[in-house]
């Protein structure tokens, strides 16, 4: 069965627009895994733009569920992620600019450079996960690293407007799924994500994991965390 992280680094968002200490993200996370949400996922960035770092820490030792800290492989941001000891770290390509994370790793290219990061994290047993797109090369280059899971980039599946190319995407999705399992890879999905198209990406053979962060928020704005942390964990069932 495939289970619910909530991302909720865009509650860190709208407490960053004062700088003070509301909205509480301990109080998000709290809410969120009462609604059924598995997991906390939050993107420590570089530019530090939404969480912070002292959230992390606190995260840490309040959450009753595990956490998933997304993360560039850079070295402050390893430096820290090891401090922290999350559940499991989930590595993504960072641009300076970008209003989200744009692509998925080119782990083909990085191989020598993550399979370091990797090799730190699993000496303290943390689990690592590659953010990577739906293609044969990158998945098998995530196995070949000693990734323990991958979690596939579902932007391109959401962005194609038509229902024909949207087909064309999740069946690179599955085949992508299919060849991880084969791989040994745990697999997990995200990005863009919302109410109206998460059903057909839920039902790939063996996801395990969905991370959803900016549709649940905007509709917690309207609704209630609660409410919407469940509605969606009733679409994803
Ligand atoms: N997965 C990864 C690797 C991400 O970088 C993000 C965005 O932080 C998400 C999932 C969640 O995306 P969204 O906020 O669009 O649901």
């Amino acid at each position: 069965m495939t289970i619910l992280c909530v991302n909720i680094d865009h509650i860190a968002t709208i407490r960053q627009a004062r700088g003070g200490v509301e909205p509480s993200l301990l109080e998000a996370a709290k809410i969120a895994e009462k609604a059924g949400a598995c997991g906390i996922t939050v993107h420590l960035r570089e530019d530090r733009r939404h969480i912070q770092d002292a959230d992390v820490y606190n995260l840490r030792w309040s959450i009753q569920t595990k956490l998933n800290l997304e993360m560039a492989a850079t070295a402050e941001i390893i430096s820290i992620a090891l401090k922290i000891d999350p559940d499991m770290v989930t590595l993504v390509p960072e641009k300076r600019k970008e209003l989200t994370t744009e692509g998925g790793l080119d782990v083909w290219r990085e191989k020598n450079k993550l399979k370091k990061a990797i090799t730190r994290f699993h000496h303290k047993g943390i689990l690592v996960s590659l953010f990577i797109a739906a293609d044969r090369q990158q998945v098998k280059a995530s196995a070949e690293v000693g990734a323990d899971t991958i979690e596939l980039h579902t932007g391109v599946y959401v962005q194609a407007q038509e229902k024909k190319q949207r087909a064309g995407e999740l069946k690179k999705l599955q085949q992508a799924a299919a060849l991880a399992l084969n791989l040994g890879l745990s697999l997990n999905a995200g990005h863009g994500l919302n109410y109206s198209n998460v059903q057909p990406v839920a039902r790939i053979k063996g996801l395990q994991e969905l991370n959803i962060g900016h549709s649940i928020i905007s509709r917690a704005v309207f609704v209630g965390l609660a409410r919407a942390v469940k509605e969606m964990v009733l679409l994803i069932k």
